[in-house]
């Protein structure tokens, strides 16, 4: 009793700390925003909080350390991360997997769709079949979840009604993949996952069975799931068995690579809003392993190693990112070779698919990218953007100047974010329009 007095105490004041962090201007509907981004600051505190079981050590520590700098609204991100530091625990991401496993929802038909959970290749999918009758053959999506490859499933509300709208909208069969996590299952698991339930739909014998047209055929994701849309159309496109079969590949505020953490979005946004430096660090190291070398070195920029100084040149911002987004930031060159330990997956494409070079860019097909101001992936999306343009794919780029990462997380009803019902409907029109 005494406990939980003293937790809630505790998160009231945390809210109350956290709800007055900078917010932009512009942000539509920004006391949502505010208090949404209080709570998942909030979340990742009391993840490392109850580790503790709120031991005294703990208490004190989070007591203590916010006082001094409660008013500095920099120190916001900074100091969270001091605390973790000092707590010695970095669980929140079980946290945030817990809350998001309680909002899986069931495979629920309605009077225009047949939902189904099922396997493909042994790799769980939720299929979306439209009910209508039919004399053409339909078009199909493949949607990728975000969730910064740890959490998330294509269960989750806010993917069931993305999923279920476009189906609707479209007439067509959409396709939702769920892949193996950390900390069971680390990089490659998700993107093998994924690449054989695709090979497994993109048969013609299952198109058929399906009657998808296989001309028409699109993967997208957004967040993580856009790294993992665009990897698997890289692949896809390099594969002579499934290279005709990709009409197009939309993806939604996509994280597209790790060789730089200092790029001018990272150091804009990198308190947020929603997506801190922090934790996107912290999230897309623990796909790779569990060692905290890692991401205090990413933290630093120092993470790569000596014989990947050839590719920087495939991410650098200063030649890639309009002049706009530069601001007055200064690009440094990469400190390398920091690490003792290496991991070969920094170098690949399949967690940066910015990595691969022009003559393998060239064969992308048809791109649709939409990128957020307001979010340190920004820049990511937007070099891809000009590396793709630069080759010649056909390329067309949505940039939402009020938009905030992780929106389209929030569209169902509990939350109903405004933002997040926009980059849906643009999502879906793009689609409606071009595939
Ligand atoms: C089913 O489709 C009709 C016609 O497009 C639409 O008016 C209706 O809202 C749809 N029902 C659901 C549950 O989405
Ligand atoms: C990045 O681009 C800038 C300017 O275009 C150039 O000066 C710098 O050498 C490049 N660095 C790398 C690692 O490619
Ligand atoms: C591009 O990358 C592919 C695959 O890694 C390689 O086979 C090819 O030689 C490279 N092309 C150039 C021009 O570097």
């Amino acid at each position: 009793m005494g406990c939980r007095t003293l937790c809630f105490g505790l998160s009231c004041i945390l809210f109350a700390y956290y709800i007055s962090a900078p917010i932009p201007e512009n942000v539509e509907e920004i006391w949502k925003v505010r208090a949404l981004d209080a709570l998942i600051k909030i979340t990742s505190f009391t993840g490392k909080w109850f580790r503790c079981q709120l031991s005294f050590q703990s208490f004190s520590c989070a007591v203590c350390v916010p006082s001094p700098c409660f008013f500095d609204s920099a120190n916001h991100c900074s100091l969270q991360a001091t605390l973790f530091e000092n707590i010695g625990l970095m669980k929140y991401e079980e946290v945030f997997s817990t809350l998001v496993k309680l909002d899986i929802t069931k495979p629920v038909s309605d009077q225009n769709i047949t939902v189904t959970d099922t396997t493909f290749s042994g790799i769980p999918v939720r299929l979306y079949l439209p009910k209508r009758k039919s004399e053409r053959q339909r078009r199909a999506v493949i949607y990728l979840h975000g969730g910064a490859f740890v959490i998330g499933s294509c269960k989750n509300s806010p993917y069931d009604l993305l999923n279920r709208e476009t189906a609707n909208k479209l007439d067509a069969v959409v396709v939702g993949v769920d892949f193996r996590q950390p900390p069971q299952y680390y990089f490659p698991a998700a993107i093998e996952d994924i690449l054989s339930a695709v090979k497994f739909f993109l048969q013609d014998k299952i198109l058929e069975r399906y009657r998808v047209d296989p001309t028409r055929i699109c993967i997208t994701g957004d967040s993580s799931g856009g790294t993992l849309a665009a990897a698997v159309t890289q692949l896809l496109k390099n594969d002579p068995v499934f290279k005709n079969k990709i009409k197009a590949q939309a993806l939604i505020y996509p994280f597209l690579q790790i060789l730089d953490s200092f790029t001018p979005s990272h150091q804009e946004y990198k308190h947020g809003p929603l997506l801190t430096r922090d934790i996107a660090i912290k999230m897309v190291c623990l796909y790779l392993t569990r060692d905290e070398a890692l991401p205090q070195a990413t933290n630093k920029n120092q993470h790569m190693p000596q014989e990947s100084r050839h590719l920087f040149k495939l991410v650098n911002w200063s030649t890639f990112l309009p002049d706009k987004y530069k601001k007055n930031y200064i690009y440094t060159e990469p400190i390398l070779g920091r690490l003792d330990v290496s991991y070969p997956a920094l170098l690949d494409s399949r967690l940066s698919p910015l990595l691969v070079n022009d003559s393998q860019l060239q064969k992308l097909p048809l791109t649709y990218i939409i990128t957020c101001q307001h979010d340190i992936l920004r820049d990511d999306g937007l070099i891809y953007v000009t590396r793709l343009q630069n080759v010649g794919v056909n390329v067309v780029h949505d940039h939402i100047e009020d938009g905030i990462h992780g929106a389209l997380s929030l569209i169902s009803p509990r939350f109903y974010l405004l933002l997040g019902i926009r980059i849906k409907d643009k999502y879906i029109n793009w689609l409606e329009e071009n595939l």
